[in-house]
């Protein structure tokens, strides 16, 4: 492999640039920056350049020769997609519940009759680390070719120990062995397992006493997440969970406001989360109290479209002043896909967001949800060599022509990845 990589006159190149300290917010989320005719120098898996190709030409002539060309004329360049929130690492698949729903059982209902998550826990907790890692790796591969170059992935299938344990350590043996760079959640916060249903409390204990300092010790996670939902984890007990995770170097995440209005986003504010999830029935005070606080709004279209209901409401969040980002939940129970770009148009098509919007809700602003905002999610000098390249002339029509895999090229760390829409 040669060390510099020159991908050559983008119709547009969409940098992104300057929005490394903070996520972007209200109009600034539809300045993409966008540089026609745009090339990039990449060289040792860092960005080095970014113009026009006049000017890269120009300042490269000399070294034209050592470098890798990638000819983008024609298509859309943009940062690497990073997609910050899903349940990568499951075993198992729940159509038959995705049945049963289409007949009108709800998602809780299933849940609380022991299947939904409890049934992927079963099986997560049935498998063995080495069929998690191929079956998790095969879906990174999936992300890969949707133009992914970044995911956050959650524990929460295990619910004791030991798969807990072991679903960080596929996580963490993803992130060493396949080039999409995994972010660790601890999410044992998921559901209320069945033995501890009269008692709550003692399982909430577990997590805080047991579970959290020992993920901190053993730096298996970055993030601690919970499910504050109605019948799952109350807002109080969500509280206490979080903040025995900040007390031991985790940083707050919440699922909130996703089947029932709970104050979940009151409580994210209130705890100072980076992020908070899903939202479909988040307050207007909620919003407010986020975006005074630069917490990450993390939409997930696909989950409310494949669990029938009614998006979150993407556009107020924006106009509110809420740094707004898209992801796909990638989950066996309330989303099972792995494709960012047909979020993103649901993005556009649901919750009323423009392709602009969209675009840095899946870039810069995603990177920020997972703390990576200084390293990845726009195209800038110094920033990691993770880009993706669409058979597009132009952003909006990415999100247009709706349902269509366009990623052509992938480049993770100056390295081309995916060819023509294939793993390279
Ligand atoms: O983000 N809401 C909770 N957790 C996941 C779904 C997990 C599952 O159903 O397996 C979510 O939607
Ligand atoms: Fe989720």
């Amino acid at each position: 492999m040669r060390k510099a990589l020159f991908i050559r006159n983008a119709s547009q190149l969409v940098t992104l640039e300057g929005s490394s300290n903070a996520p972007l917010i209200k109009g600034a989320m539809s300045e993409l920056k966008i540089i026609e005719n745009g090339s990039v120098w990449i060289e040792d898996g860092v960005i080095q350049a970014i113009g026009t190709d006049k000017e890269l030409a120009l300042r490269y002539a000399a070294r034209l020769g050592e470098a890798d060309l990638v000819d983008a004329t024609g298509k859309l360049v943009t940062p690497g997609l990073v997609d910050p929130h899903t349940h990568l690492v499951f075993a198992g698949s729940r159509e038959n519940e995705f049945n049963m729903r289409l007949q009108g059982a709800t998602y809780m209902e299933i849940m609380n009759a022991g299947g939904g998550i409890h049934s992927t826990t079963r099986a997560t907790q049935a498998a063995t680390h080495e069929q998690l890692f191929t079956e998790s790796y095969d879906r990174l591969n999936q992300f890969l070719r949707h133009g992914v170059t970044t995911v956050e992935a959650k524990s929460g299938y295990g619910m004791e120990w030991e798969t807990e344990l072991k679903q960080l350590e596929v996580a963490k043996e993803l992130n060493e062995k396949h080039v999409i760079d995994v972010v660790p959640t601890f999410m044992g916060a998921h559901a209320v397992p069945k033995e501890y249903k009269e008692n709550p409390d003692v399982f909430v204990d577990l997590l805080i006493k047991e579970m959290i300092p020992k993920v901190a010790e053993f730096g298996l996670a970055e993030f601690n997440d919970v499910f504050c939902e109605k019948g799952v984890f109350t807002p109080e007990q969500s509280r206490e969970i979080l903040e025995a995770g900040k007390r031991h170097g985790l940083v707050a995440k919440i699922h909130a406001d996703e089947i029932e209005p709970y104050e979940g986003a009151e409580l994210a504010a209130e705890v100072g989360a980076v992020s908070a999830d899903h939202l479909l029935k988040a307050s207007e005070k909620g919003m407010k109290a986020m975006a005074e606080k630069g917490v990450v709004g993390v939409l997930l279209p696909g989950t409310a479209y494949f669990l029938m209901a009614e998006s979150a409401n993407g556009r107020k969040m924006i106009d509110i002043g809420v740094p707004v980002a898209l992801s796909t939940d990638c989950n066996p129970g309330s989303s099972p896909t792995v494709s960012l770009p047909f979020i993103m148009s649901l993005g556009c098509l649901k919750m009323g967001m423009t392709p602009a919007e969209v675009i840095a809700a899946v870039t810069i602003n995603a990177a920020h949800a997972i703390n990576r905002g200084s390293e990845i999610g726009s195209l800038e000098v110094g920033k990691k060599g993770d880009v993706t390249i669409f058979n597009v002339s132009n952003y909006m029509k990415l999100q247009y022509s709706y349902g269509v895999n366009h990623v052509d090229t992938v480049v993770k760390n100056g390295r081309v990845v995916v060819v023509g829409g294939q793993l390279a």
